[in-house]
């Protein structure tokens, strides 16, 4: 369903009852995702992990912590943004979603995407690139380059839990957001960004 009747607590009422993909049958909690809506900004993540699972919300394990602290730099928070996944159930260990599983719960996202409305969507890591720009597209050639989604523009960036990993590439991470920022005209005080994360 999609259109004037349309609202995020009726896609969340739907995916808590969704059993269109095999990881509906894994799940403690579905989760739809969470923050504001209109919201100039939004960011697509992969999926639940264990404490996603567990709670109900997005991002809430160790990688939500750092995403957290990388929007508080560009001083931006679940107040003002939208953050959702792919998918919406929990993958068994954590495994990436097929892309059967990211198809089949795409009309959620798409929904979502339009209800939200914003002007930039930040995709964190491939599953979530790949699903927005193509299949195809590889996210260490796409990453930090600005792209489009109809009217909104699209900034891929690595996937927090990624940066957890390897911290050296939080440098790349934060001139994307940086460039984030300045698209939506939030000024950025000196001395901010990666080092803090
Ligand atoms: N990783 C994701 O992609 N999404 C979450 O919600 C948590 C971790
Ligand atoms: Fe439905 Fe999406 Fe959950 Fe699959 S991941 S069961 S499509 S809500």
């Amino acid at each position: 369903m999609a259109g004037a009747m349309d609202s995020l607590e009726l896609v969340a009422r739907e995916v808590a009852a969704c059993t269109a993909c095999p990881l509906s049958a894994h799940r403690t909690h579905t989760v739809p995702g969470e923050g504001t809506a209109p919201a100039s900004l939004m960011l697509i993540g992969e999926g639940p992990g264990r404490q996603e699972d567990a709670e109900g919300r997005p991002f809430v394990g160790a990688a939500g912590q750092l995403l957290d602290r990388m929007l508080a730099a560009i001083h931006r928070d679940r107040t003002n943004v939208y953050i959702a996944n792919v998918v919406k159930c929990r993958p068994p260990d954590n495994r990436t979603p097929s892309d059967d599983e990211a198809l089949a719960c795409a009309p959620f996202l798409s929904r979502q995407i339009a209800l939200v409305d914003p002007d930039v969507i930040v995709t964190l890591g491939a599953t979530a690139t790949r699903l927005i720009l193509g299949a195809d597209v590889r996210i260490t050639r796409v990453r930090g380059q600005w792209h489009a989604l109809g009217e909104r523009a699209v900034m891929p960036t690595f996937h927090p839990a990624f940066l957890l990993r390897d911290p050296r590439q939080k440098r790349l991470v934060w001139e994307d957001l940086q460039k984030v920022a300045a698209r939506l005209g939030i000024p950025l005080a000196e001395g901010q960004g990666e080092r803090g994360w």
